[in-house]
């Protein structure tokens, strides 16, 4: 993977509409690099692994990529080619000399706006090769007017064969374009954010580590907070008595029915304490509104 667009205007005059559409592909895996590559590295141009589960993430900042997603787990996962990372410069979609891709809003008001153009030159370009089924590929903008991410969506990503994320910007993007491309909208919370790439970066982190083979200990993800709509038990370890304060003892029992019910009264205890939306979807999966 390069940080170089997939369809580029030729000279800089605005978006290539009649420049071959085919990418060259840029992924990579177990073949072709290994885990003591540098973070960018493993996003450079390389054979792709068919298989492999794919994030495609058009942004204005590609640098910005793999970031975290480099690191431990899903950084090794990457290097091993168990999943694939790309990146689609926005810029090079830009129109003018200046590549611009974003105009005042129209009516008026503070900031800047995605140009519908550029934007959809950049998810045509990124679409290349992907299955148009919605349900084996998302396209996804991240927004925080989108529903929000939660635990059950990374797992429909994960399921998925790849995903395409759109990152915004300034105001946002073009409605149109939302519109047109029957664009689902995700939101990492109820804040604002001034760019999508973090949000991006912790949904594909989300979804990489339920792929298979990402952790090394499978069951981690069956016992961990939201995989029985509960939040997790605490957890320790040594030192055995830290600052007057003892493990419980039930944890050293090594009575694992014990052990169990206990780790599930706690998960519930906390749940009720901390999210009653949780709680209450838990206890009434019906009426639930969590
Ligand atoms: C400053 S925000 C735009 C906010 C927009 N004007 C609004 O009020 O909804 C710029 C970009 O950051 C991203 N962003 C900000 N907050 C986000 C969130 N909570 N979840 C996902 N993406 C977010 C979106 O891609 C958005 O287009």
């Amino acid at each position: 993977m390069t940080d170089t667009p997939k369809t580029p205007g030729p000279d800089g005059s605005g978006p290539d509409t009649t420049g071959p559409k085919k990418p060259a592909p840029r992924s990579h895996g177990r073949l072709k690099i290994s885990a003591t590559l540098k973070p960018r590295a493993l996003m450079e141009h390389r054979p792709a692994l068919a298989s492999a589960w794919e994030a495609r993430v058009i942004t204005l900042f590609p640098a910005a990529f793999p970031g975290v997603l480099g690191e431990s787990l899903t950084g090794k996962a990457l290097a091993e080619g168990l999943w694939q990372l790309e990146t689609i410069d926005l810029r090079g979609f830009g129109v003018g000399k200046h590549r611009n891709v974003d105009d005042t809003p129209a009516g008026g008001g503070a900031g800047m706006v995605l140009r519908a153009d550029v934007l959809a030159a950049a998810i045509d370009a990124a679409s290349d090769g992907v299955p148009t089924d919605r349900a084996r590929w998302p396209l996804v903008y991240l927004s925080p007017r989108g529903r929000p991410f939660d635990q059950a969506t990374a797992r429909r990503f994960a399921a998925c064969d790849g995903i395409t994320l759109i990152c915004g910007r300034f105001e946002g993007v073009d409605e149109r374009v939302l519109e047109d491309y029957g664009i689902e909208e995700v939101s990492l919370g109820d804040f604002v954010m001034t760019g999508g790439e973090i949000a991006a970066q912790a949904m594909i982190d989300a979804a990489v580590r339920l792929r298979p083979g990402v952790l090394g200990n499978a069951a981690s993800t069956e016992e961990e907070s939201f995989a029985h709509g509960l939040l997790e038990h605490p957890q320790y370890t040594k030192p055995q008595e830290w600052r007057g304060r003892a493990i419980p003892p039930v944890l050293l029992s090594g009575h694992h029915g014990e052990i169990a019910r206990w780790r599930r009264a706690e998960a519930e205890r906390i749940t009720r304490a901390r999210r009653p939306d949780l709680w209450k979807k838990h206890r009434d999966p019906e009426n639930g509104d969590g």
